[in-house]
């Protein structure tokens, strides 16, 4: 796990050996290090930078030797007014500097907002998971120092903070195997994440789920011997006016049931429990930022494995809402998992559900591995674009077309969970089934609630090289945004 303290400072430190020095190449002073800040580090006009091999492009650092046995890091792809950019930028240095006990950022920036987006940029970036590494640690205790004119509040400072330690708590969660990491091991880090957060934790065990009619997660997690969990956590500050709820696929090992996933592509699938450490890890940050909006998270917790006792492809199974669903794909038990979540979700009335799930292969295959599929009612959808654009995460708009609806329905059930042999529109699929399990607005209205569903099956792991704030791995991505829906639904 990553440690940094973050400052910030008007005047030059002090520098040595452990010290890293970072100034922005800029058009200008790209070609020639003319620029006063960097002249003052004992860079002159004589150096020049396209010789010294530095690029003014994204993720490109490049070392030069500074005062007092210290280095200056020259680096590309700052763009001044471009948040994202800055963030990216900010997230280079955090991933790459991992060596120095101390990072200055020597950069001009306009405002507050810039100066945010850096260190944001930078805490996101600094991560490293070495839980399971024996020997030397690679990332040591590291201190950031913005020096700036600027005036930046402490409350900036701490949401840096809060926002980092949620993504960077997604990360853990989501690297964590699953021979350590299932249902009820799920349950007991929740309960150290929660800790001094003003959150009420319940959670249902597998008694309770059965009694409750959570057919759903009940028939996905009765493959394994470690049963599955509901866990439900409410944050409600006095005076809130707007009520969102957030359910997460958490199924923390996908081997696809019975229904058995080539084992190419078995691999990685303790990723299959990001959308629930996701709304888990926003939950706690919206209470920590004391975000004016009462919040409600359901981690939907199951270990989907074949054994003589998983349910068989063919099986019926009856969900919270009194939905039968024909199972006729076992590997299709996300959007199971989740109808109960969502259902359950539903009951309480909430102004706005928004789920995330790991749920479909299609969703990867259409978007790549940096989108997520977004679907859902108009102004939902609105609502998280609005927000993602605002933590710079990246999301796509996709459709529900009709003509899907009757493919879900099945001889002998209400619906089935999957279409076998028809894999066109696998994404919109999902959502189509998922919508079924939205409820109305009150217990008397024909309306539906606002509801939107990202599918992160890509995004949620980079398996590519790491870049900007984005390591190799898990990614933590969609956190910063679900924190920014509730923030602005808060207005
Ligand atoms: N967990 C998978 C989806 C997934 C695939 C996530 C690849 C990340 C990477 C999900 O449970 C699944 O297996 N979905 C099936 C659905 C199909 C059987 C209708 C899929 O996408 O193949
Ligand atoms: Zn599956
Ligand atoms: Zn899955």
């Amino acid at each position: 796990m990553a440690k940094h303290s973050i400052k910030v400072a008007s005047v030059a430190p002090k520098l040595n050996k452990d010290s890293a020095v970072v100034v922005a190449l800029t058009e200008k002073n790209s070609k020639l290090a003319v620029a006063e800040n960097l002249i003052a580090l004992g860079l002159t006009a004589e150096h020049d930078l396209g010789k010294l091999g530095a690029k003014n492009s994204s993720d490109s650092t490049t070392r030069v030797p500074g005062p007092n046995g210290s280095v200056i890091v020259l680096l590309g792809g700052f763009e001044s007014g471009n948040l994202d950019a800055i963030r990216h930028a900010g997230g280079t240095i955090g991933r790459n500097l991992n060596e120095f006990r101390q990072v200055y950022f020597d950069i001009a920036l306009r405002n507050e907002d810039e100066a945010q987006a850096l260190l944001e940029g930078y805490a996101i970036g600094h991560y490293n998971y070495d839980s399971y590494k024996t020997g030397v640690k690679k990332v040591v205790p590291q201190g950031c120092t913005l020096l700036t004119k600027l005036k930046i509040k402490p409350a900036t400072l701490t949401r840096v903070e809060i926002l980092s330690s949620a993504v960077h708590d997604t990360r853990n969660l989501v690297s964590m195997p699953a021979n350590d990491l299932y249902p009820q091991s799920f349950v007991t880090e929740v309960n150290k994440l929660v800790r001094g957060a003003k959150l009420t934790v319940t959670v249902l065990d597998e008694k309770k789920l059965a009694a409750g009619g959570f057919g759903g997660l009940v028939g996905v997690g009765k493959g394994s011997i470690r049963p599955p969990r509901l866990v439900k956590l409410e944050y409600k500050p006095a005076g809130a006016k707007f009520k969102l709820a957030l359910v997460g696929k958490g199924i923390t090992y996908d081997t696809g049931g019975l229904s058995l996933k080539p084992a190419a592509s078995m691999l990685g699938m303790k990723y299959d429990m990001t959308g629930a450490a996701t709304v888990l890890n926003a939950i706690i940050a919206i209470a920590r930022l004391k975000v004016k909006v009462h919040t409600t998270a359901y981690l939907c917790l199951a270990e989907n494995m074949p054994s003589g006792t998983a349910t068989r492809p063919g099986d019926v199974i009856k969900v919270r809402n009194g939905k039968t669903v024909e199972v006729t794909n076992t590997d299709a038990e996300g959007r199971l998992v989740l109808a109960d979540g969502l259902a359950l979700a539903s009951e309480a009335y909430p102004d706005l559900i928004v789920d995330v799930a790991t749920l479909t292969g299609a969703q990867r295959i259409a978007l790549g591995a940096r989108y997520a599929g977004l679907m859902g009612d108009e102004s939902a959808v609105n609502k998280v674009l609005k927000a993602a654009k605002a933590a710079g995460e990246l999301a796509w708009h996709m459709p529900m077309p009709d003509e899907l609806r009757s493919l879900m329905n099945s001889d002998i059930a209400d619906m089935q969970n999957a279409k076998v042999g028809n894999t066109a529109g696998g994404m919109l699929f999902g959502g189509i089934f998922l919508r079924e399990f939205i409820g109305k607005r009150s217990a008397n209205s024909s309306q539906t609630i606002d509801w939107a569903h990202l599918d992160i099956a890509g995004p949620a792991d980079n398996d590519g090289a790491g870049y900007g704030y984005i390591p190799k791995g898990a990614s933590g991505s969609y956190v910063r945004t679900l924190i920014t829906i509730a923030e602005q639904s808060a207005k």
